[in-house]
């Protein structure tokens, strides 16, 4: 199939070449010639691992970039739309740049195509394109428009397009279907994973992905209801973790125990100080407006939202009590990212939890394995020094404080670790290790839903149930 994606951020590029990769004609269209120039050269402007790969695989070849929306879609038989659709300030997405490339398209089109929307929109957003694509000069029979939500993660943005748990077409007639069918047919059909070049997945695979056919708005729904469903799972095990930590509970075992059941799951159990990231923050609120605007008020993806923020206070609130006064304090952090294996800061816990720190007159001393040049742009240059690495950070500071949940961090020399700092007292936001593994390395510990770690000597003078070293339970400062 030919195919143009518009827009080459996050999504866009990651389809684009992974499109590519399963053997069609692609066409990555994007209005900042700078970026294009860039990709055209082979380098890629993201942090992720296949990219890199797949381009140099298909760049001159099946994979070409531009930056006219005009010539690029006039001879293929699909466009996906991947421009961004940032948070309002009401709340809402901002269709804006959607509505743009149609008004380009519209203008451009020629012979039968299908529009499809890929990037995250409210439900309903596949009605207003097809007006948009009427009333500025696409003929009527000349295209038809699908939704094809995207679920890729960050980090492992090619393993989830190229093995996804289901691929989710919204089509509202057959010719539509037939088309979208076909463009995933390397994927539903298991033909490119029997090619001896496919990109190798490192965990158990279905032979053939699941493909589900629903209507346009039901595929628009299944996109926000996912990511506001996940950010559920993250906020209640917070909360439950809240009440572990209140009881003498252990989070993880919690999780365990909860998590094997098969109609709960294991995954996004993980306990911590809140989600962030350039999709679940914006796509509950969006949600949540969309809702707002057909009259229910969804006050379940409220409590999401706030149970999230109060993790952030919740986690500030132990970093005083572990340490008793903040002012003048050196404190090492590890994690800017909004997770690991990314350098995306945006809507980072730790960088939220950083800025508050400064405000309190702490000074800190920062690592991360990517996401650093970037934090730089944002926060100030007054009280953060960034440091080489792990130990670099910990070393004469009063605590160390892991905020992102980077591979790395969890395998850390404690001895090295503790023979750095000034203080042998460690706040782990990510639960990355046991809190008797800290003990037994002569570390405070102090993490989420469970009894801190004290080292032996300590143990008749520090309280473990509680998560202050000065005994002061954490308590909740959200207001009624
Ligand atoms: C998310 C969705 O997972 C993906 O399907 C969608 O297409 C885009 O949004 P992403 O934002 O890349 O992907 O990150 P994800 O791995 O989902 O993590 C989001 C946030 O939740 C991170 O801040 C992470 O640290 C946090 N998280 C995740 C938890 O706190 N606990 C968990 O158990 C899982």
């Amino acid at each position: 199939m030919r195919i143009a994606v518009i827009g080459s951020g996050y999504v866009g590029l990651v389809s684009a070449v992974c499109f590519a990769e399963i053997g069609h004609d692609v066409v990555s269209v994007d209005n900042d010639s700078a970026k294009i120039a860039a990709l055209e050269r082979g380098e890629v402007p993201i942090h992720e691992h296949h990219p890199p790969e797949l381009l140099k695989r298909h760049r001159g070849g099946r994979l070409r970039f531009s930056t006219s929306i005009d010539k690029s879609v006039k001879d293929v038989d699909a466009v996906f739309i991947t421009v961004g659709t940032p948070q309002s300030e009401t709340g809402e997405a901002d269709l804006s740049f959607v509505e743009a490339v149609a008004y380009e398209i519209a203008a451009a089109i020629e012979r039968p195509t299908l529009i499809v929307e890929k990037s995250t929109v409210p439900v309903r957003t596949c009605d207003s394109l097809r007006k948009t694509l009427l009333l500025n000069g696409a003929k009527s029979g000349t295209f038809s428009v699908a939704s094809n939500p995207e679920f890729l993660r960050e980090g492992t943005a090619v393993l989830d397009f190229l093995y996804p748990d289901r691929i989710v077409v919204g089509v509202d007639d057959e010719t539509s279907a037939k088309i979208m069918q076909e463009i995933y047919a390397p994927l539903t059909t298991g033909s490119y994973y029997s090619n001896k070049d496919a990109i190798k997945f490192d965990g158990p695979t279905a032979p053939k992905a699941r493909i589900i056919v629903t209507n346009a708005k039901s595929a628009e729904l299944i996109k926000h209801a996912s990511n506001a469903f996940l950010a559920m799972k993250i906020s209640f095990i917070n909360a439950v973790a809240n009440i572990s930590e209140a009881v003498g509970a252990d989070i993880t075992q919690v999780c365990a125990g909860i998590g094997s059941d098969t109609r709960i799951g294991s995954k996004f159990l993980n306990a911590g100080i809140g989600y962030g990231g350039s999709c679940f923050p914006k796509d509950v609120q969006a949600f949540h407006a969309v809702a707002m605007q057909c009259g229910y008020d969804f006050g379940l993806l409220t409590e999401v939202m706030q149970i999230n923020e109060e993790q952030r206070r919740r986690f500030l609130k132990k970093v005083r009590s572990a340490l008793w006064t903040l002012r003048g304090k050196q404190l090492g952090v590890l994690g800017l990212a909004f997770k690991g294996d990314t350098d995306d800061i945006r809507e980072s816990p730790a960088i939220a939890i950083i800025e508050a720190l400064l405000k309190e007159g702490c000074s800190v001393k920062v690592f991360d394995p990517a996401a650093t040049s970037r934090a730089k742009e944002t926060l100030p240059q007054k009280g953060v020094t960034y440091a080489n690495d792990p130990y670099d950070a910990a070393t004469g500071s009063d605590a160390l404080l892991i905020l992102t949940e980077w591979k790395e961090f969890a395998q850390l020399d404690l001895a090295k670790l503790h023979a750095g700092l000034k203080y042998p007292i460690v706040l782990d936001g990510r639960n990355l290790y046991r809190p008797e593994q800290m003990a037994a390395a002569g570390l405070i510990y102090h993490s989420i839903g469970r009894a801190s770690g004290v080292p032996e000597h300590m143990a008749g003078v520090l309280d473990r149930t509680h998560s202050g070293v000065d005994g002061t339970p954490v308590t909740s400062t959200r207001r009624q």
